[in-house]
């Protein structure tokens, strides 16, 4: 059974484990913890029964400074590891990090970067979770590779009760 929970302070070593082995975008370990503790209930886990951190949401708020409530959201970064993908869990994390938007937050959108090579992670923004391209940034990664930056309207969702965590 996989376990789709909030992250808390310890998991940043696992999280960290995954973004490495999957994306070029990675991070120290003080940011993990900084959106810990900025934003307790706005990243997730998935675990296996081992206890192994097998994918993860790191989500934020776009509180720059002219920022006014409510608040946007963004999607900091998503990862699966590769013998867990297409089992639902990337969607799963998603849902809940932008449930956890709308009701902590009332927030009305969310945004994330994507790779524009990036036909996995599109296709589940763009198809599953109804993302829509806001605009393509140039040469916004490192590597000088263009991001589209895409946006998503959460007004009226989220309305239901919680979705099983289990499963
Ligand atoms: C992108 C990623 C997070 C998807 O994780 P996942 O847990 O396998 O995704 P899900 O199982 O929730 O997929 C949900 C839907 O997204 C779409 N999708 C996911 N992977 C896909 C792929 N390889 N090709 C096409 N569509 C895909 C499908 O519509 C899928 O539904 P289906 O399985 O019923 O067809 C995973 O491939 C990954 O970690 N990639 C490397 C890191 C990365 O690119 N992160 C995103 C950076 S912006």
């Amino acid at each position: 059974m996989i376990t789709i929970r909030q992250a808390r302070a310890g998991d940043e070593i696992g999280m960290q484990e995954c973004n490495l082995t999957n994306l070029p975008e990675n991070y120290q370990m003080k940011y993990y913890l900084y959106h810990f503790a900025t934003w307790p209930a706005l990243s997730y886990v998935a675990e296996n029964e081992e206890g192994r951190v097998v994918g993860y949401v790191l989500a934020k708020m776009n509180d720059d400074n002219d920022a006014k409530p409510p608040l946007d959201g963004h999607i900091t970064s998503l990862s699966v590891l590769r013998s867990y993908r297409r089992l639902g869990l990337a969607e799963r994390l998603m849902n809940q990090a932008q449930r956890a938007m709308v009701e902590l937050y009332g927030s009305k959108k969310v945004s994330l970067h994507v790779r524009v090579s990036n036909k996995a992670a599109f296709s589940l923004y763009k198809n599953t979770l109804k993302f829509d391209v806001d605009r393509t940034e140039e040469k916004y990664y490192a590597d000088g590779e263009d991001a589209y930056e895409m946006k998503k309207v959460l007004d009226g969702l989220y309305a239901t009760e919680m979705d099983s965590l289990d499963f």
